[in-house]
Formats: structure tokens, sequence, C-alpha cells
């Protein structure tokens, strides 16, 4: 029997995947050990092997099959447009995707003009605003604190996740515009989707039944 891997991505999401995974008997401790420089964990008895990445990362190892199954955020899956199959809502790390600024910016929005919208997701930001508004705008990509960009003047409104709301609120800016809503996603490989059609969808069965009974 071949290994079946996991791409997870890094963080709180892979923390509360792995105590997902528990709940279905699925146990990597090893992974857990944060003194540890290893990259790649092994459950032996189940024959499966886990790996920790960057979030962009994961839908790539997904699509070249380097990972069989992947644990990553819909804003992640949504940038990177990877050809790969989409199997489950997890319901972790719910959030959402918005356009947000000062309250100011709500006008210039409107006036549909020309403004510049930083983000850590372009193709996000550009498909919101070319393809369902059908408004030119200038995106500009930045990597981090994106609340910090309408503050000093280097766009008018920002695409980004809000969670709780509070960056915002603390700096001044409020939702504008909703985009979608966000939660964490099991992604799979097609080729494996079909070369190890059982066993991944027995894992995907014992999730969707954990996750079930959490609703009742
Ligand atoms: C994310 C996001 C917002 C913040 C929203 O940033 O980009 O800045 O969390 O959360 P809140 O609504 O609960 O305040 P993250 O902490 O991932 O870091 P980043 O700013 O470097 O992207």
């Amino acid at each position: 029997m071949r290994y079946i891997t996991f791409a997870l991505a890094k963080g709180r999401l892979a923390l509360q995947t792995l105590e997902l995974l528990e709940s279905i008997g699925i146990r990597c401790d090893e992974i857990k050990d944060k003194s540890s420089r290893k990259l790649i964990f092994v459950n032996e008895d189940l024959k499966l092997r886990f790996f920790l990445a960057k979030a962009s990362d994961v839908p790539t190892y997904v699509e070249y099959g380097a990972a069989d199954i992947g644990v990553v955020g819909k804003d992640t899956i949504l940038e990177e447009g990877r050809k790969m199959y989409e199997v489950l809502d997890l319901r972790l790390g719910k959030c959402r995707m918005c356009v947000a600024g000062p309250s100011k910016a709500k006008e210039l929005l409107e006036q549909g003009g020309i403004i510049r919208v930083a983000t850590k997701y372009p193709n996000i930001a550009k498909d919101y605003f070319y393809n369902k508004k059908h408004q030119t705008v200038e995106i500009i990509k930045l990597n981090g604190s994106i609340e910090l960009a309408p503050i000093v003047g280097l766009a008018e409104v920002i695409v980004d996740i809000v969670e709780t709301g509070s960056t915002l609120r603390e700096n001044g800016l409020c939702v504008l515009e909703d985009i979608c809503n966000i939660s964490a996603r099991m992604v799979v490989n097609e080729v494996s989707m079909k070369m190890q059609h059982e066993r991944i969808t027995h894992i995907i069965n014992n999730i969707k039944n954990v996750l079930t009974r959490e609703d009742v």
C-alpha cells in the first residue's frame, strides 16, 4: 500500500485540522512538536504522511500530486486558481473576504472611478472588480498588514480577510463591501482521487460524519 500524503497550511489551521483528523482516528503526534525541524511526518500504521507548507503553496503541492490531499483556506484556493478537486468544507477558520477602507471611501466606490486597491489577493480583487462589478481599478499587491495602505495613502481601499473585525476597528476602517465567505477546505489531487478513490473517500466520509454529528 502506498502512502497518502497530506499538505496542511502551517499555523492555527493545521492544529485544528489535526484535531479533526484525530477525531476520526488519524493521529500524528510528532507534527505537533514545535521544537522539531523535521519537515515530513509519517503514520506508519495507516500509511499516511503529513507535511506543513505555507498556505499559498498547498494548492501547488496538490495540483502536481506531491500531496494527495490538502487543507487550506478558500481564500488561497480562489487566489491560486489551481486544478484540483475541492471536496469538503471543514468549517474551520471562518471569516469573510471584504472590501474595506475609511467610511468616506464608500462614496468613491459608488462613483465607479479609478481607485487604488491594496491586497494580498490580487486575483480575487481583479475578479471582483473587473468581472463582477465591471469597474476598473488599480491593484497594488502587498504581502501583509494590508490595513496600513489606506491609512498612509497607498490606496483608497483594501481587499482583505475580516475575522473579528478588530484590526479594521482599531485602525478607523470598516467593511465597505462583502465579497465572499471563507473557510478551510479539503482539496484532493485529481489523479489521486481516481487511483486512491476508496482510501480517500473513506477519509472524506469519516470527516463528513464528524461534522454532521457536530450539527446535531
Ligand atoms: C489577517 C487579515 C487581517 C486580520 C483580520 O491578517 O489580513 O489583517 O487577520 O482579523 P480580524 O478581523 O480578527 O482583526 P494576519 O493576522 O493573517 O496577518 P497579515 O496582516 O500579515 O496578513
